[in-house]
């Protein structure tokens, strides 16, 4: 069935922009969206209805909108949340905890499944060292879910939250006929890039910030050390996952949470490819040693066996064609129509 109205939280954010761009051009519902900030004015038009504030203070108004899709992207990501904890606890969980209440509500009084789609993190995963990291290899869902961040460990117990109210809410599946739960799907994203937006407050964000300041000539201080390893993705990628799932039947879904990978890279490769495709990039190593110790917690890449299985995951866009086909072509046509590039603010 198509849905007639889907919400989209975290709308001004890379992911979100992207998204509903996508939404825009391939279905007719009624997107809602909800930020702290404005909508891009580029996005604006695309969106029904937009709630700029607090998601926290927006909630009550939240249980009168016809949704059959929520795609719930605010966060504060694993760079900045380890500066505020507190404040991503309120933003990660409990803006979760609420939205997910709203699901619940919907769901059971309309007897419609709400589809409550959720990006999760590699950071749900903690590696204890090097050694440990370089031994997993790629890692699967259920392997090393010990993060070292507050931010994994408010995404991992988001995805818990998730398939309780998905399936246990209330211990209402032991009834004989238990009431309508909400659907709920997560994705554990790696590092993600977009040629047209910037990323903020992330950890991984050392890839796409080294490759956007060589385009635009500026010089880059790299704030991991060159052979750091972690999966990266391309933000068309991305999009796509999310629509692949929402799309999938629900007893395709035989896990709450899936991995997903496009290619695993050193710091020390985005060096080089930078270097080759601009130059003259300035970029040196100037290891953070708290948030090199994040990345050395995250796996050096994640196995994406069930997702493809599930739902016939594949990226389409592996190291060679991410770089010759998506982000260089892009980024080049990007900075020539203006010098500089969409930030989230
Ligand atoms: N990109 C995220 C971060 O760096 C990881 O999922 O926080």
């Amino acid at each position: 069935m198509a849905p007639k109205g889907i919400l989209v939280t975290g709308a001004c954010g890379e992911i979100g922009q992207a998204l509903i761009r996508q939404l825009a051009e391939s279905t007719n519902a009624r997107i809602i969206t909800a930020d702290l900030a404005p909508l891009p004015e580029v996005i604006a038009p695309m969106v029904s209805e937009h709630l700029q504030g607090d998601l926290l203070n927006r909630l009550k108004q939240l249980y009168d909108y016809d949704l059959d899709v929520i795609y719930h992207l605010a966060a504060s990501l694993s760079s900045k949340a380890e500066i505020a904890t507190e404040e991503a606890h309120r933003i990660n969980v409990e803006g979760t905890m609420q939205l997910l209440l709203v699901a619940a509500y919907r769901s059971q009084k309309y007897a419609n499944p709400v589809k409550f789609i959720f990006p999760s993190s590699i950071a749900v995963y903690g590696l204890k060292d090097q050694e440990e990291k370089i031994a997993a290899g790629a890692v699967k869902e259920n392997d090393f879910n010990f993060p070292h961040t507050m931010y994994g460990c408010n995404k991992l117990y988001c995805e818990k939250l998730g398939l309780y109210y998905s399936h246990y809410m209330g211990q209402h599946h032991l009834d004989d006929v238990p009431p309508t739960m909400l659907d709920f799907r997560a994705i554990r994203f790696p590092g993600l890039i977009s040629a047209f937006t910037k990323p903020s407050g992330g950890t991984s964000d050392y890839g796409p910030e080294m490759l956007h300041a060589a385009a635009q000539g500026s010089t880059y201080k790299c704030f991991v050390r060159e052979d750091t390893v972690i999966p990266f993705m391309a933000m068309p990628d991305a999009i796509r996952s999310l629509l692949l799932i929402t799309d999938a039947p629900r007893e395709k879904i035989s896990h709450p949470v899936y991995n997903i990978r496009g290619f695993s890279i050193s710091a020390a490769d985005f060096r080089k490819e930078a270097r080759a495709a601009f130059r003259g990039a300035q970029i040196s190593f100037q290891p953070n040693r708290q948030r090199q110790g994040i990345v050395d917690s995250w796996p050096m890449d994640v196995n994406d066996s069930t997702a493809q299985a599930d739902w016939g995951w594949n990226a389409e866009y592996d190291e060679k064609r991410f770089f010759e086909e998506y982000f260089l072509p892009e980024i080049r046509r990007s900075y020539a129509k203006k010098p500089s590039v969409r930030t989230r603010e």
